[in-house]
């Protein structure tokens, strides 16, 4: 064993077989498994907890996952946070001034509510510079649900009289074909963020596929635990790379018996404890969408309205 501990493989008490199974649940990484509970290591690897315990200390040492940081130094992290325009000018006010970094969007509603329409505008616009609302950059696209249309990227590009093939070399697309596929693309997009030019990745929708394959009571753990996963991956990635992270979440406007309460979505606490800012799109006449703020850390409930044109989202 090398003194340098880099990979899991590296940690005292973990051996290639349970490296394996480490990887195999999602552990791949030395951060992952520092903040990851003993119970969990002791479910996916077969390992004892105390055995667990001590691999999570080891990883924790070695892992540089931060400690306490002064509420000043907080203050100058958040000073950098970018934020990219949606098109609406009311859209950006409700939600303090745009799309930010260092942060997890989450929007949810029912279908044809607006969810990939501003998935769509927010990968052109993340390319604008930064005076016109935009970060100069790229964006991942992870998309389950087979909706994303090149066209409508062209479309949009050539509204605002930018290059529409140039937009479209500037987003990197995968689709995903089911949830653990979906999670090795946030795995693999990270390497996208490591070279840069990239700061907004979208996951288009990041519930279809845990709703479809985790049916019944009996799997809703199950899910949790892979959901919860994913978002540590996707928060690792809003941070360490001063990205945005938008997700879309389809919820029923009629509750049904499994999912219950619209503004409760699938996800449950997991996603909602998760995402950093929430919004609630529904439809509204002609065109118009109402994006409700949810459960917001810092900023005011609110309604604003906005539109699906198509030139892609706009004022009302
Ligand atoms: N080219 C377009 N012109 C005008 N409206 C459009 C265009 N493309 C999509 N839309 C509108 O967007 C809706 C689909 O929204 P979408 O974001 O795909 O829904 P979801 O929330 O299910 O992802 C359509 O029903 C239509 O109202
Ligand atoms: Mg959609």
């Amino acid at each position: 064993m090398s003194d340098v501990i880099r990979n899991i493989d590296d940690l005292p008490g973990v051996g290639p077989v349970t490296a394996e199974k480490l990887r195999g649940g999602g552990f791949s990484s030395i951060e992952a498994i520092a903040v990851s509970s003993p119970l969990e290591l002791h479910e996916v690897a077969d390992i004892t907890e105390s055995t667990a315990a001590k691999v999570i200390a080891a990883a924790r040492e070695a892992a540089d996952i931060g400690g306490f940081l002064s509420g000043e130094e907080v203050y100058e992290k958040r000073q950098s946070i970018g934020r990219i325009t949606s098109g609406s000018t009311r859209l950006n006010e409700l939600i303090g001034g745009g799309f930010e970094t260092q942060a997890i969007v989450e929007a949810f509603g029912e279908f044809g509510s607006g969810k990939s329409q501003i998935a769509h505008q927010l990968a052109v616009n993340v390319q604008l510079p930064v005076e016109q609302g935009g970060l100069d950059s790229g964006a991942v696209y992870i998309d389950t649900e087979n909706t994303f249309r090149p066209e409508r990227i062209m479309g949009m590009a050539e509204h605002m009289g930018r290059d529409p093939r140039e937009a479209l070399r500037n987003i990197h697309i995968a689709r995903a074909f089911n949830s653990s596929h979906q999670i090795l693309l946030a795995e693999r997009a990270e390497d996208l963020f490591e070279e840069g030019g990239s700061r907004l990745l979208i996951v288009d929708s990041l519930t279809s596929m845990f709703r479809a394959e985790y049916v019944g009571r009996g799997t809703l753990a199950e899910r949790q635990q892979k959901l919860g996963m994913h978002l540590r991956q996707l928060h690792k990635i809003a941070n360490v790379y001063d990205s945005c992270v938008f997700v879309t979440n389809q919820v029923s406007a009629k509750p049904d018996a499994f999912f219950g309460d619209p503004t409760r979505p699938v996800g449950g606490h997991v996603l909602g404890h998760s995402a950093t800012l929430r919004l609630y799109l529904r439809k509204s006449k002609q065109g118009q969408r109402i994006a409700r703020l949810v459960d917001s850390p810092s900023l005011p409930e609110g309604e604003a309205l906005f539109m699906v044109t198509e030139h892609g989202i706009e004022d009302k």
